[in-house]
C-alpha cells in the first residue's frame, strides 16, 4: 500500500507537469493528461497519433467536479446512481464556462464523461484539482492495452511514466450512451446494454455506425492486432490461427480459446490479450469462429468486426 500511495505522488507530479502517463482503469489502460490544459491534451493526440477529430473521454472522481465541466440531467442522475463508477461513459453538455480544453472536444459542444472504478485511478483523481483526459492507452486504430506490459508494446520509451494496477478487470471499453436528447448507445462495452435499458425503463436507440456522430463508427479499421483477421469463419486454414470461443476436444497448435465455456464475460475480458499474443506467437493471419451476440458477445462482435477492416 505504502508503495502505492508513493506512485500516486509521482504520477501526480508528472501530471501537474502537464505530462501525460498510463493509468490502470478497470476497462482498459488510459493514456491521461491534464483535461483543463491544452499542452497536456496535445501531448496525447500525438503520442496515440490520434485524428484530432476524435475527441477524448474525461475521467472525473466525483459528481461536484463534474457539475463545474457539464449540465447534469435526470437520466444521467439515474445511470450514474446505478453504475458509477464502473464502465459507462456518458455524453453530456457542456458548460459554457467549464475549463475544459477546446482540444480535448474538437470545439465541440458535448463532452464524454466517466467515472473510472479502479482504486488507484479513483485515489490519483483525489488527489488532483482537474480531471483527466485519458483514450485508452494504445496507438490509433490498434488493440486497447489491459496490463503495463501492453502499454510499453504500443509506445516503447515515449510514455514517462506507468501506474501499475495489474491486469484490467474486465478487458474492454466502457459502454457510451448519449443523454443529449433521446438517449442512444454510441459504442457497445463492457456493460451490457439491456442493464442500461432496465434502469430507463426503455429500449434504446443504437447509433453505432451513425455518420453523423464523431463516435467511433468514422474510423472503419480499429481494435486491429496489425494483422488480417476474418470473422464467422468455420474452419482456419493451415496458415491461420483460429479463435474459437469455447473449449475443443481435439488439441491444435493454432487453436486459442476465449473461454472455456461459451462465457462472454470471460470472452470480452481476455480477447485484446488473446488477439496480442497469437501476433507474438508468429501467426500472420486470424480467423475468428462465430460468436453469438448475446450479452457482451454484442461488444466482442463489434470489436472484431472492424478489425477484420485490416
Ligand atoms: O473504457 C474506456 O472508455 C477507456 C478508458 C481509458 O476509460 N477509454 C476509451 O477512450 O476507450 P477512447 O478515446 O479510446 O474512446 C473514446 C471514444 C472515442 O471513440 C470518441 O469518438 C468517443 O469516445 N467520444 C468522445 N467524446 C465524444 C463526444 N463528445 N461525442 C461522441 N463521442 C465521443
Ligand atoms: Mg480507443
Amino acid at each position: 500500500m505504502k508503495s502505492s500511495q508513493s506512485n500516486i505522488k509521482k504520477a501526480k507530479k508528472y501530471l501537474d507537469n502537464n505530462d501525460c502517463i498510463a493509468v490502470p482503469t478497470e476497462t482498459v489502460y488510459g493514456l491521461a493528461g491534464n483535461a483543463y490544459s491544452n499542452i497536456a491534451v496535445k501531448k496525447i493526440y500525438m503520442l496515440k497519433k490520434r485524428p484530432v477529430n476524435n475527441p477524448l473521454i474525461v475521467h472525473y472522481h466525483s459528481l461536484e467536479q463534474l457539475k463545474k465541466d457539464c449540465d447534469l440531467n435526470d437520466n444521467f442522475l439515474k445511470l450514474y446512481k446505478k453504475f458509477s463508477p464502473g464502465p459507462i461513459t456518458y455524453i453530456l453538455k457542456l458548460k459554457k464556462n467549464s475549463k475544459i480544453s477546446k482540444v480535448v472536444t474538437n470545439n465541440k459542444k458535448t463532452l464524454a464523461v466517466r467515472f473510472p472504478k479502479h482504486y488507484l485511478f479513483r485515489n490519483l483523481l483525489k488527489n488532483l484539482n482537474y480531471p483527466l483526459a485519458a483514450p485508452s492507452a494504445n496507438i490509433s486504430t490498434s488493440l486497447s492495452s489491459v496490463k503495463v506490459l501492453d502499454v510499453q508494446d504500443e509506445f516503447g520509451l515515449k510514455i514517462k511514466f506507468i501506474l501499475n494496477g495489474g491486469k484490467s478487470k474486465l478487458g474492454v471499453e466502457s459502454t457510451i450512451i448519449n443523454l443529449l436528447d433521446r438517449p442512444s448507445i454510441l459504442r457497445y462495452g463492457a456493460l451490457d446494454v439491456s442493464k442500461i435499458e432496465k434502469i430507463l425503463k426503455k429500449k434504446l436507440l443504437i447509433k453505432i455506425n451513425s455518420k453523423k456522430n464523431i463516435s467511433p463508427g468514422l474510423f472503419k479499421l480499429h481494435y486491429s492486432p496489425g494483422i488480417p483477421l476474418r470473422i464467422n469463419a468455420r474452419k482456419a486454414h493451415k496458415d491461420e490461427a483460429f479463435l474459437l470461443i469455447k473449449k475443443r476436444k481435439v488439441k491444435l497448435k493454432n487453436y486459442y480459446y476465449l473461454s472455456k465455456k461459451n462465457n462472454m464475460d470471460e470472452a470480452a475480458k481476455g480477447l485484446y490479450s488473446i488477439l496480442r499474443k497469437i501476433k507474438k506467437d508468429g501467426f500472420e493471419r486470424i480467423a475468428v469462429e462465430k460468436i453469438s451476440n448475446k450479452g457482451l458477445g454484442k461488444t466482442i462482435n463489434d470489436r472484431l468486426k472492424r478489425a477484420s477492416k485490416y
